[in-house]
C-alpha cells in the first residue's frame, strides 16, 4: 500500500481498473440492457451498478482504509485522507440507447486535493490520465489543452442535467455561445467532454449542477493538460461546485464575459420566431 501521496503509486492501477470496469460496460453494451429510471429521465442500468461494484472490490482490495464516494451509493466516510470519486459509468443515457459515448471515471483525493484522476473509453480504448504535478496522458503520451485564443474560432461543449431540468437555464448559454463559436457539442458524458477539452478537440465546456464523480477526474486532466477550471464567475473550481467551466485557459476570459452577458440579460441576441417561420412554410424558398 503507497504509504505517501505519491500520486505515480496510484496512476497505473487506477488505469487497471478502469480498463476492467470499461471491458465490463462493454459486455452489457453489445448486449443492450434494460433501462430503469431513478428519476423522471435520469437512467439507471444493471452495468452502472455491476462496474460500481467491481470498481469498489478493486479499491477495497488494495486500500482498505480509503474512502469511496461512488455515484450508484457507495459512501464510505471514515475520516481518511484519502478519498475517492467513482463514475462508474459516465454517459448512461447514451449507453443505454445504444449511443458508444461513455466512459469509467475515478479520481483520487489525498486531504481535499485531487492527486490523480483516471477517465477510460472502452469504444475507442482511450485513457486519459493524470497525476498532480506530472502533466495529462492519453494512452501514455502526453496531452496539452488546444492553442485557440479566438473565441469565434473554438469548438466548445456543453450538457444539459436530467434532474430539475425544467428549471435549467442552460439553452440561453446554448443559444448564445453557439452564435459567438464554431459551435456547441452536447455528446452526454461530461467526463469526456472535459477530457476533449484537455486534449485540444474541444477548446471549452461548461454544465450546470455536476457531481463530483462528474468532474474529480477530468478536472485534473484539464488543469495538467495547461488548461483552466472555474465557476462561472472565474472563481476557482470546487468540487462541490455546481458550475463547472474548463477551457485551453486562453478564451477563459472571453468566455466569462459571455456567461456574466447572458447572466445580466445584456447583448442577447434575438431568437427567431418559429410562429413567424410557421407562416412562411410553404411559400417558395429563396
Ligand atoms: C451525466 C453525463 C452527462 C451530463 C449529466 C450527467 P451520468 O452523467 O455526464 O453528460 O450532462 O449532467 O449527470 O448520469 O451519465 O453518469
Ligand atoms: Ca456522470
Ligand atoms: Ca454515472
Amino acid at each position: 500500500m503507497p504509504s505517501n501521496t505519491d500520486s505515480s503509486e496510484f496512476v497505473p492501477a487506477m488505469a487497471e481498473i478502469a480498463r476492467e470496469a470499461g471491458a465490463l460496460l462493454i459486455k452489457y453494451f453489445e448486449a443492450r440492457v434494460k433501462i430503469e429510471y431513478k428519476g423522471e429521465v435520469d437512467l439507471v442500468t444493471e452495468a452502472d451498478r455491476k462496474s460500481e461494484a467491481l470498481i469498489l472490490e478493486r479499491i477495497r482490495a488494495q486500500w482498505p482504509n480509503h474512502d469511496v464516494m461512488g455515484e450508484e451509493g457507495t459512501r464510505i466516510e471514515s475520516g481518511s485522507d484519502y478519498r475517492w470519486y467513482v463514475d462508474p459509468l459516465d454517459g448512461t443515457t447514451n449507453f443505454a440507447h445504444g449511443f458508444p459515448v461513455f466512459c469509467v471515471s475515478l479520481a483520487l483525493e489525498f486531504k481535499g486535493q485531487r492527486i490523480a484522476g483516471v477517465v477510460y473509453d472502452p469504444t475507442r480504448n482511450e485513457l486519459f490520465s493524470a497525476e498532480q504535478g506530472r502533466g495529462a496522458y492519453l494512452n501514455n503520451r502526453p496531452i496539452r489543452v488546444s492553442a485557440v485564443d479566438n473565441l469565434a474560432e473554438c469548438l466548445v461543449a456543453t450538457g444539459f442535467p436530467s434532474h430539475k431540468r425544467h428549471k435549467n437555464p442552460n439553452v440561453f448559454f446554448y443559444h448564445q455561445i453557439t452564435l459567438r463559436t464554431h459551435g456547441v457539442r452536447r455528446a452526454g458524458s461530461a467526463a469526456l467532454d472535459l477530457c476533449s477539452v484537455a486534449c485540444g478537440r474541444f477548446d471549452a465546456f461548461w454544465e450546470f449542477n455536476l457531481n463530483p464523480w462528474d468532474t474529480a477526474a477530468g478536472v485534473l486532466i484539464v488543469e495538467e493538460a495547461g488548461g483552466q477550471v472555474s465557476d462561472f464567475s472565474g472563481a476557482p473550481f470546487n468540487i462541490n461546485s455546481r458550475e463547472t467551466l474548463a477551457s485551453n485557459s486562453l478564451v477563459h476570459e472571453a468566455m466569462l464575459a459571455e456567461f456574466d452577458a447572458v447572466f445580466k440579460g445584456r447583448g442577447l441576441e434575438e431568437l427567431p420566431s418559429p410562429v413567424e417561420y410557421a407562416k412562411s412554410r410553404g411559400k417558395a424558398i429563396k
